[in-house]
């Protein structure tokens, strides 16, 4: 008999399950093996290698510079840190833009180097092409729509999407492509909370928001942001959880004292 309790591994037909018995699906991001192994220890449902490890990882200003191979290594890394959540990894700037099978090719490279078990793709109708053909491959493809920030030079802001009508209907319009061409999820990004809501309804498919409000199927935050480590970036739609840029400074400040003053190590801490 084994010791070890199995661990139900979330599908995406859980996610699917959990939209038709009204049970919100929770999300966060992860770049590394260590925090992914916190995050999945703690029920996350949905673990997402988001291309913003090129921002809060990297120290870019942008998502694009991210590459494929830093993808994967990121990917990888959580991977091996995972028993429960599903993990869902982004498609970099380049690699899916305008061409299928390049699309396809990244794609496959994510499933089979890092293990992942999705990936996701910024864009509506534009990326149609590049989703059937990851799909013919039996990958899983969560849609990315709103604020998609690997198109911020179009947008030349990060502010709310689709306050106007004609953006808030080609959305709609998006969402429900997304989904006749296969796609198992969606998140909507900074989008007005009545929009997100309506498409949450349109579709069969699970929505998750950020910045979106709280009518939608579930809930997706970086890491990085709800915890602290990021202190600048303050937007309407965070809550932090806990304030760690403040917690990992002070605890390095008394370690650098303790040094200092030989305060550490005392004579049982040391051989
Ligand atoms: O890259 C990312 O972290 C994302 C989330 C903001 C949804 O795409």
């Amino acid at each position: 008999m084994s010791v070890h309790k199995e661990i139900k591994r979330i599908t995406t037909r859980t996610l699917q399950d959990f939209k038709q018995e009204g049970v919100k699906i929770s999300m966060l991001t992860a770049y590394d093996f260590s925090m992914a192994k916190i995050i999945d220890s703690a029920g996350i449902d949905v673990i997402l290698v988001g291309d913003s490890a090129s921002n809060v990882m990297a120290g870019h200003e942008t998502t694009l510079p991210i590459t494929l191979e830093q993808m994967i290594y990121h990917a990888s890394s959580v991977v091996r840190g995972v028993q429960r959540a599903l993990v869902v990894v982004d498609l970099p700037f380049g690699y899916y833009q305008g061409n299928s099978r390049l699309a396809l090719e990244s794609a496959i490279r994510i499933m089979k180097e890092a293990g992942a078990h999705a990936v996701k793709l910024e864009g509506g109708s534009e990326i149609r092409e590049s989703i059937e053909r990851i799909l013919t491959a039996g990958i899983p493809v969560m849609g990315h729509l709103g604020l998609t920030p690997q198109s911020i030079y179009k947008f030349g802001t990060y502010t709310v999407r689709a306050k106007e009508d004609t953006e808030a209907r080609k959305l709609i319009e998006d969402a429900i492509l997304l989904e006749k061409t296969g796609c198992f999820a969606i998140v909507l990004e900074k989008i007005p909370a009545q929009l997100a809501t309506t498409v949450a309804q349109k579709v069969q498919i699970p929505v998750i928001g950020i910045g979106a409000g709280g009518g939608v199927d579930g809930q997706v935050l970086v890491s990085h942001d709800m915890l602290g480590i990021t202190k600048e970036f303050q937007p309407r739609f965070l809550r932090r959880y806990l304030n760690m840029y403040d917690e990992v400074q002070s605890a390095v400040k008394q370690y650098v004292d303790d040094v200092k003053s030989r305060n550490f190590p005392n004579s049982e801490e040391q051989y």
